[in-house]
């Protein structure tokens, strides 16, 4: 199954970055249509007939996220970008903020008629400091050609879109954290309900999409929800860009139907390096449990498929390892990753990564005895359900996984033999 470029039309049309080629190629078209012909309600139908479903890692129906902002409160609306991405191995909301950027820019100011915000924020990871440079001149040239800004399309309708920078931390791509940084506060999370539909940015209704999202948004407008049904699977129709990294001839972002199989993206990446075989996948960075490889290699790429491997999609940054990977390191790198990331706000997140992390180094560096093994197996079932966010969750991932299908390559590092 080839690529589908729904999102990446810059592959195929040079300078998409640029307005003027842009705007040639239906640009900002589609956001005066909704505001010049459609009534928000409409807008969200459209997108919900569409199935688009969120690509910032959980899947969720973006209209169906639309239609959650209440009605009637009379407080200001907010739309925000999330645009954070700092899931390791996913680098593909970075190629379109500097390849399409305008594309997303359209979706978010499409999102932002559709439940009546005046202003979105674009929260962009603070290390895409030329990007945001970028943005914000994209922003301003769209805005001087009457794309953006006040009373647009000759209405009284009008939209502002700012950029602000990351904080720096995994934690603020969550979106209450993110919240929480956008308004200044420390990055930490915040319990859920409310959701940020209903009390998000200075505790105002706020939908938070993450960027790939958004930029399916004008395409879905342009050709309708029917077509954008027509590709992917039923219950996970579209496009999603998968971010494949590792052992692989040619990594890159890949933008393909939702349910191809692996096999096929693994076939688009040029196959596991240098001859060998492949070991194992990490489907969604750092966060996933892992899938060795007999079941990747079955596998198709949409959100239920990867569930029942029991591991998730995420955001699809498909991380490959190969024979030679040791799946205990793994857990290591994993694992000192969100120890690292842990923001601190409960104990079982910030001290079970930290025991985790110690347990891991000795395995690691050869200091570990027989007994760390089942210990490390211990401290994963303390920490179980009990974080405050996903984040503690995630962290058990990869521990976890190795532990039940790579048992032998814990026990090398401790003498015992493999099994
Ligand atoms: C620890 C953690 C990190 C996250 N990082 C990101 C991120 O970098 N980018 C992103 O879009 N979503 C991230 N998310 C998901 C967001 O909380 C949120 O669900 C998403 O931005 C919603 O957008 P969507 O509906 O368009 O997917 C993260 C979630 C968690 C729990
Ligand atoms: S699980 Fe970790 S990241 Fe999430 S609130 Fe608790 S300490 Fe913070």
């Amino acid at each position: 199954m080839p690529e589908q470029h729904i999102v990446l039309r810059h592959r195929a049309i040079p300078h998409l970055d640029r307005l003027d080629v842009y705007v040639a190629n239906g640009g900002y078209v589609q956001l005066k249509r909704a505001v010049t012909s459609m009534t928000p309600a409409e807008v969200i139908d459209l997108v919900k007939q569409s199935g688009l479903r969120g690509r910032g890692g959980a899947g969720f129906p973006t209209g169906l996220k639309w239609s959650f902002v209440p009605a009637g409160i009379d407080k200001p609306r907010y739309v925000v970008v999330n645009n954070d991405e700092s899931e390791p191995g996913t680098f593909k909301d970075h190629e379109i903020t500097l390849s399409n950027p305008h594309q997303f820019i359209e979706g978010a100011a499409i999102a932002a008629y559709a439940i009546g915000a005046r202003d979105v924020y674009i929260y962009s990871r603070g290390e895409f400091w030329d990007e945001m440079v970028h943005l914000k001149a994209c922003i301003a040239e769209a805005r001087a050609a009457g794309h953006l800004g006040q009373n647009l399309f000759g209405t009284d309708y009008g939209v502002e879109v700012h950029v602000t920078p990351g904080a720096g931390a995994y934690i603020c791509g969550e979106e209450t954290a993110l919240l929480n940084s956008l308004e200044g506060e420390l990055g930490q999370p915040r319990l859920k309900p409310p959701f940020p539909a209903v009390a998000g940015l200075y505790a105002c209704p706020t939908v938070v999409n993450n960027t790939e999202t958004l930029a399916n948004v004008p395409q879905i407008m342009e050709r309708g929800p029917e077509w954008y049904k027509a590709i992917g699977t039923e219950k996970s129709p579209g496009t999603k860009i998968i971010s494949v990294s590792g052992h692989v001839a040619r990594p890159g972002n890949y933008e393909v139907p939702l349910g191809t199989p692996f096999a096929e993206v693994l076939a688009l990446a040029g196959g596991v390096w240098q001859g060998r075989a492949m070991k194992a996948l990490l489907p969604a960075g750092a966060s996933a449990p892992v899938i060795p490889a007999e079941t990747a290699m079955g596998m198709n790429c949409d959100w239920e498929s990867v569930a029942a491997t029991g591991s998730i999609l995420g955001s699809a940054s498909f991380i490959v390892l190969d024979e030679t990977t040791d799946m205990a390191w793994v857990a290591y790198k994993t694992v000192r990753f969100f120890q690292h990331e842990s923001c601190g706000k409960c104990s079982p997140c910030r001290e079970g990564t930290f025991w985790m992390k110690k347990i891991l180094t000795r395995v690691v560096h050869g200091e570990a005895t027989a007994a760390d093994i089942p210990l490390l197996g211990d401290v994963v079932r303390q920490i179980d359900s009990k974080c405050f966010c996903p984040l503690g969750e995630f962290a058990l991932s990869a521990p976890r996984s190795t532990l039940a299908q790579f048992e032998g390559d814990y026990l090398g590092h401790v003498g015992a033999p493999r099994p």
